[in-house]
């Protein structure tokens, strides 16, 4: 049965870390921690209902109004054999990064109200691969943060840049909020077609989906902060440029969340860059996945050090009621794997088969996304504006 919407714990920042900020903005800010932080002093968990959009009867997404849409890039085929490479080997490299630039600018995708987005450039920074385990589960402790590997899931919600922030500020020289639209609490462009957005592509989600929230639905002025994001772990820039200005958000009952259960890649969210408030989230049932999971590992690492193997207690898979059909199915995969290790086949071609599907099953609860800043144009959805380079 289909699951309309869920109950999931969303990060906010505490409402004792907000302080007066003194720009003379008139806004709030939030602490700035640092990123390694103590998660549970900066930010607290609430319980939100997060609908499912891709439900039947839902009606259709609506990039201006709600700060997010979805466009397919199904269209391309060298783009989605490029996106299922990278899924495959869960990192991105630099020759499929420049490919991927490559192949999204002069693109041009349909919105809603007969809008289009056209890509006029992808930023070279902020080009990044995240990966998460089920339930929070760390899947490559060992690997390090780079500038566009080994960054796990985005715990908090958060808005990705402050127009008159840094580096925006640095780098246009001020002239950020009078070119781009944007919604910010001080201040609104709602009259520019050129926009900075997230594309962000879910490999795979399965797993700990991406929240976004209909901007309708913000109280601005009281509930975004300002927050100085140390970066100085993942980007090397100059001094005046060590903290980027983004969003940070307090709960309140009126906001409405959203998420997709079983979005691939052959989808894309854009969303504002410039204020959208986002950020992942546990679904229910993720404890169940983890729990399978660590299961189905270390029968893989018996079974391949080729010793006696010792078969888990494979107890009934209780799922909450709410656990989405995508998840459900791959839980009760890998519980089935659990269920049928051959204990007594070790080395012989039926262990490898096993070995093989355990690695499938695994994979395939882990969350894979991608995400870039984008410059593009928002334009009636009319010829010639549709047209893509190239095309
Ligand atoms: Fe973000």
């Amino acid at each position: 049965m289909d699951v309309l919407a869920v109950e999931a714990n969303l990060g906010f920042t505490r409402a004792g870390e907000v302080i007066d900020d003194d720009d003379g903005r008139g806004l709030k800010r939030a602490i700035s921690r640092p990123l390694d932080g103590d998660f549970a002093r900066q930010f607290e968990y609430r319980r939100c209902r997060v609908r499912d959009w891709s439900a039947p009867g839902h009606p259709p997404l609506d990039f201006r109004a709600m700060g997010f849409e979805a466009i397919s890039l199904a269209s391309s085929d060298a783009l989605q054999n490029l996106l299922a490479q990278i899924r495959g080997a869960g990192e991105i490299s630099g020759q499929q990064a420049r490919r991927l630039r490559r192949l999204l600018t002069g693109s041009v995708f349909p919105l809603s109200r007969r809008r289009c987005l056209k890509v006029l450039n992808v930023a070279p920074e902020g080009l990044i691969m995240r990966k998460g385990g089920p339930n929070g589960l760390k899947v490559d402790p060992d690997v390090e943060m780079g500038e566009m590997n080994g960054h796990d899931v985005a715990l908090a919600i958060h808005g990705d840049q402050d127009v008159r922030g840094t580096p925006l500020k640095q780098m246009m020289r001020g002239w950020a909020p009078w070119l781009f639209r944007h919604q910010t609490p001080d201040g609104s462009n709602r009259y520019s077609p050129l926009v900075l957005v997230n594309l962000w592509i879910p490999l795979q989600q399965l797993t700990r989906p991406l929240a976004l929230m209909d901007r309708r639905t913000l109280n601005a002025r009281e509930h975004q902060l300002r927050y100085a994001l140390p970066t100085e772990a993942f980007l090397d820039r100059t001094e005046d440029m060590r903290e980027n200005d983004i969003w940070a958000f307090l709960h309140d009952d009126a906001q409405q969340w959203y998420f997709h259960s079983h979005m691939a890649h052959d989808q894309a969210y854009v969303f504002d860059t410039l204020g959208e408030p986002h950020g992942s989230f546990i679904l229910p049932g993720e404890a169940v996945a983890e729990r399978c999971y660590l299961q189905l590992r270390g029968l893989r690492e018996q079974l391949a050090a080729g010793g006696a193997i010792k078969r888990c207690d494979s107890a009934a898979l209780e799922l909450p009621a709410d656990t989405t059909a995508p998840l459900r199915q791959a839980i009760e995969s890998m519980a089935r794997l659990v269920a049928t290790v051959p204990v007594d086949q070790v080395g012989k071609p039926a262990a490898d088969v096993w070995l093989a599907r355990a690695s499938e099953a695994m994979d395939a609860v882990v969350r894979k996304s991608l995400e870039m800043r984008v410059v593009a144009l928002l334009l009636p959805d009319v010829w010639p504006f549709r047209r893509s380079a190239g095309s």
